[in-house]
């Protein structure tokens, strides 16, 4: 996917810049089998990362992976549950909350519940940097909106050009993966939890729902770090 390494770079750019200190606290948000959280521990080795998802399939592939990481833990919560901060067994307040791709996935309801509860874990002045294609209100700035999905759409166009296009794709991986004997257990699981690999119903693609999802829950300072058309980084910052 284009932009994705470079996203994920930015990206872990703020949170050095941004955590406060060497061996900062960090919530990998919808961290799928721990892309994200791993090239973080890479760059910012002290970290101490609480990877969260609800698919067992993905934990599993993760667990099985990085499972010895030194500082990387995986926990198996699905963000739309309340109390699902309180389960995570943190020790310490959060210094940065981190996620990519994830969170469009929310409901608006679930969105707005899930960032104010985040907020009770973040630390004053702590961060949520969240990666993702997060679209411009058509109804109120349509041009903003068209040209945001066309500039993000060319860009992948001009990037895969010439590409063979052999790789697999993502229904083929799912295909590959759900059948995997070796993954029958999770797989199992995954299909008891309802989950599938087609998005829910209810989607928060909208730039507007965050940021007012994020004010809501008592972010302060709100905006977008970086961006490539729709695919942008937004930050907000928690009261200091
Ligand atoms: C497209 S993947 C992105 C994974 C990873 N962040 C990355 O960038 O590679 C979206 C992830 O969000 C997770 N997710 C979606 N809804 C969730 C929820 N309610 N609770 C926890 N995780 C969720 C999915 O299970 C999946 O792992």
């Amino acid at each position: 996917m284009p932009d994705r390494e470079e996203r994920f770079t930015v990206l872990i750019d703020a949170v050095e810049a941004g955590a406060g200190r060497d061996d900062p606290v960090v919530l990998d948000l919808g961290c799928g089998p721990g892309s994200l959280a791993v090239r973080l521990l890479d760059r910012i080795p002290a970290a101490r990362v609480v990877a969260v998802d609800t698919d067992p399939l993905l934990l599993a592939l993760g667990r099985a992976a990085y499972g010895d990481r030194a500082g990387l833990r995986f926990v198996d919560q699905d963000l739309r549950r309340p109390g699902w901060a309180g389960a995570l067994g943190l020790a310490a307040p959060v210094d940065v909350a981190v996620s990519t791709t994830a969170l469009h996935w929310l409901g608006a309801r679930q969105l707005r519940a899930m960032y104010a509860e985040l907020a009770t874990v973040l630390r004053p002045g702590g961060l949520m940097l969240d990666g993702d294609h997060l679209t411009e209100d058509e109804s109120a700035v349509p041009v903003l909106a068209r040209l945001g999905d066309v500039v993000s759409e060319r860009a992948t166009r001009r990037r895969l050009a010439g590409r063979e296009r052999h790789d697999e794709d993502w229904t083929a991986w799912w295909e590959a993966a759900t059948t995997d004997p070796e993954l029958a257990g999770p797989a199992a699981e995954r299909e008891r939890r309802g989950l599938s690999e087609d998005h829910h119903g209810s989607e928060s693609v909208l730039l507007v729902q965050h940021v007012a999802a994020l004010r809501a829950a008592g972010f302060a300072e709100i905006g977008t770090l970086w961006q490539y058309g729709e695919n942008r980084i937004l930050c907000a910052v928690t009261p200091g």
